[in-house]
């Protein structure tokens, strides 16, 4: 239904969470959050899904945190609400989740985008944490993910002056995975998910897990939780079903088991 603040989908293996606040820009309130952070788990616990599409529309991904909605808000309500948590539920969804952003993707936008694996977006894309004109600062993680992603002279040049870095800017720069043409974003980002759902499940998850860990540890202590997660990767049937179609020169029937 239109007038829903989300819209989703499943395509073949893929589920398709579509932002749609069109008047707001797609501003993550209360209610949106709530809806995208519940879909992402009901997908997860579908068997049948793979991977998971966030996107916004062609004016924008979401520009942010909804102002209106937190503009009166006082130290104590967002203390106790402990306002930005809900986050933790979307960020620990094991399945890969693919951002196609177009348009703006600001503030909460931004760090949303940045809590997606694989970012594809096009040369309008405009990224930015503009909260500092706002008087605040991030609040959903972009201090933290934008520095890992682009660096600290960018992260800093952005978070203290607000400015947007397009598309192209933030490929060059590590932010975005794929650089398409504007209108060519979401099918792109698609195609990305349909490669993945062709793989094993329970292996895509852990090679999210691995790659995560390389953002909470130690070289040596990642190496290790790597090699603890890849030898018990002999026990599926999916390793021997893919390096048995390797050896015979076809392609892997993976069972997810
Ligand atoms: N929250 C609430 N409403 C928003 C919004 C937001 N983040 N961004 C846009 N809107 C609303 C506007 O208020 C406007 O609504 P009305 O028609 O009712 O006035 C509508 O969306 C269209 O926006 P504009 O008229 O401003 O569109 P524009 O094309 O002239 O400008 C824009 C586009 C540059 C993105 C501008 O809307 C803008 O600067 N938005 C705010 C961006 C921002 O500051 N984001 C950070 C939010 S704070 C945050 O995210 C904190 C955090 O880290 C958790």
């Amino acid at each position: 239904m239109s007038d829903h603040v989300i819209l989703t989908e499943t395509v073949d293996r893929v589920g398709i969470i579509r932002l749609n606040r069109p008047k707001a820009l797609n501003a993550l309130n209360v209610e949106v959050i709530t809806a995208l952070v519940e879909a992402a788990e009901t997908f997860q616990a579908d068997p049948n899904i793979m991977a998971i599409v966030v996107t916004g529309n062609e004016k924008a991904f979401a520009a942010g945190a909804d102002i209106k909605e937190m503009a009166d808000k006082s130290f104590v309500e967002m203390h106790m609400a402990d306002w930005s948590a809900r986050w933790d539920r979307f960020t620990a969804i094991r399945l890969p989740i693919i951002a196609a952003v177009n348009g703006y993707a600001l503030g909460g936008g931004c760090e949303l985008a940045m809590m997606a694996d694989i970012m594809v977006a096009g040369p309008k894309t405009q990224f930015g944490q503009p909260e500092i004109n706002l008087g605040v600062i991030p609040g959903w993680g972009g201090s933290q993910r934008l520095t890992r992603a682009v660096g600290k002279a960018k992260a800093m040049d952005m978070v203290l002056t607000g400015r947007m870095m397009d598309g192209e800017e933030a490929e060059r720069a590590g932010l975005v995975a794929r650089l398409v043409e504007d209108d060519k974003v979401f099918d792109t980002a698609m195609e990305i998910a349909q490669t993945i759902a062709a793989k094993s499940r329970p292996v895509v998850m852990v090679a999210k897990e691995a790659v995560d860990a390389a953002f909470e540890t130690t070289l040596s202590q990642g190496v290790l939780f790597e090699r603890r997660t890849f030898h018990p990767l002999f026990a599926l049937e999916d390793q021997k079903e893919g390096m048995d179609a390797f050896a015979n020169k076809r392609k892997a029937q993976f069972k997810d088991c």
